[in-house]
């Protein structure tokens, strides 16, 4: 099965994420039609929109600004939808209100049309068991701003035809994106992998080991991120980041890796919600001052190696249970959340037994759950083997 480069794309949802992709699929020179309950959501989708390919084109990143506006229609009802070949819906993340959508819409499409939808946490087989056609349901989960971002995690249900695996990869590699493929778990890829960045570096704070100036120092200049944890917590939000490791935390069932901290909790009851807000973890206002990091080396080194330790750990269990291939979580973890490098080549070049002496020692001192080393970095270490040949 392929996907024509004549279809109509819809999208369904024209907020942050919807209006991003049909950017994309307009880009890529597809017909689109953007639908949204809320008049208001549209009218700001158009015209950010409008805007954003003026300004493509006076940069000389584009010629066809007009074709392109030309060719998305808008309009509040899914009946508008009936013809198109791949619907991408970005509605709010509520799994009931997504399931009522893609069982209406089941009602509507032609028997060719493929049904996606761009959630970050909900369970694609669960939204698919909604609808008529569940075989014609497959998670596209864009990041944000989806234009500039370069990932998209493919994610079968257990109820899809696998013939649509590799056309929604094929499209999406021709709409210029980096395309991987997820297990239908929660979080699939980047949102499971990435969750220690935040929660080690909250553990470490809560205990006093460092404060958050310092820990961001260390992974900046140590680990060689683009943002220390803190900051990037600032700069999603708290009432998405926050909400995605409670999500992630209770679709496992309470696993004690994924466990939430009291210190973010508060913060986003507080309304601090980080950079948008003016105040998070930092204080965003002109006149604020922020105090040095201590910059001792050997703090910086525990506190960097700890936390990624932690998210090596993650990535190598994901691959261990068959999240995703090898090949896909390093991409994913570059090119998703830019990773300074891959997990695997990192623990590569710490060597297996190291990073397992490190994760032993924190699951040895604190006789938690949550420091358990994943069975296949075990392994890895008592033959002393490398992920990447
Ligand atoms: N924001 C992110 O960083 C991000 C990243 C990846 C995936 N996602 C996922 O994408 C989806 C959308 O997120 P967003 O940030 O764009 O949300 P948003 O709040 O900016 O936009 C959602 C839009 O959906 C519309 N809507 C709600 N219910 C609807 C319905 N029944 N029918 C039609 N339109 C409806 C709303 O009017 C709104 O305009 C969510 O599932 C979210 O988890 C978000």
């Amino acid at each position: 099965m392929i996907f024509k480069d004549s279809i109509i794309i819809g999208v369904i949802g024209g907020g942050s994420m919807g209006s991003g992709i049909a950017q994309v699929a307009l880009m890529a020179g597809h017909n689109v039609i953007l639908c949204d309950t809320s008049t208001f959501a549209l009218e700001n989708a158009k015209a950010n929109l409008y805007s954003t390919f003026k300004k493509l084109q006076e940069k000389g990143k584009i010629q066809n600004a007009d074709v392109l506006i030309n060719n998305i229609t808008f309009s509040n009802t899914i009946d508008a939808l009936k013809d198109c070949g791949l619907i991408i819906e970005a509605i709010i993340e509520k799994l009931e209100v997504k399931q009522s959508l893609f069982k209406s819409l089941a009602l509507i499409v032609n028997d060719t049309c493929v049904l996606a939808s761009n959630t970050s946490s909900l369970s694609i087989t669960s939204i698919a068991a909604s609808c008529a056609y569940p075989d014609r349901v497959i998670g596209l989960h864009f990041f944000n701003p989806a234009p500039l971002m370069a990932l998209v995690e493919v994610i079968p249900a257990i109820q899809t035809n696998t013939a649509f695996i590799d056309a929604a990869k094929n499209l999406m590699l021709k709409w210029g994106k980096t395309p991987v493929i997820a297990k239908d778990t929660p979080g699939f890829i980047v949102n499971r992998v990435a969750r220690p960045f935040y929660g080690e570096a909250l553990r470490i704070f809560e205990e006093d080991i460092a404060d958050m100036v310092t820990i961001d120092y260390a992974m900046t200049q140590i680990g060689n991120f683009k943002m220390g944890p803190f900051t990037l917590m600032d700069y999603i939000g708290h009432d998405v980041n926050f909400v995605v490791t409670e999500t992630v935390f209770q679709a496992f069932y309470y696993d004690a890796r994924y466990k939430p901290s009291f210190t973010q909790k508060r913060v986003l009851e507080a309304g601090w919600l980080g950079k948008k807000s003016g105040k998070g973890f930092y204080d965003y206002s002109t006149n604020s001052v922020q105090h040095q990091p201590n910059t001792e080396p050997e703090l910086l080194n525990i506190i960097c190696e700890r936390i990624v330790a932690m998210l090596i750990n993650e990535a190598i269990d994901a691959l261990y249970l068959k999240v995703a291939t090898e090949a896909d979580l390093e991409t994913a973890m570059t090119k998703g959340v830019n990773y300074p490098k891959g997990l695997f080549k990192w623990c590569d070049e710490l060597g297996s037994d190291y990073v397992l002496s490190l994760l032993d020692n924190l699951y040895n001192t604190y006789h938690e759950d949550r420091y358990r080393a994943s069975v296949l970095l075990r392994k890895q270490a008592e033959t002393k083997s490398k992920f990447l040949q």
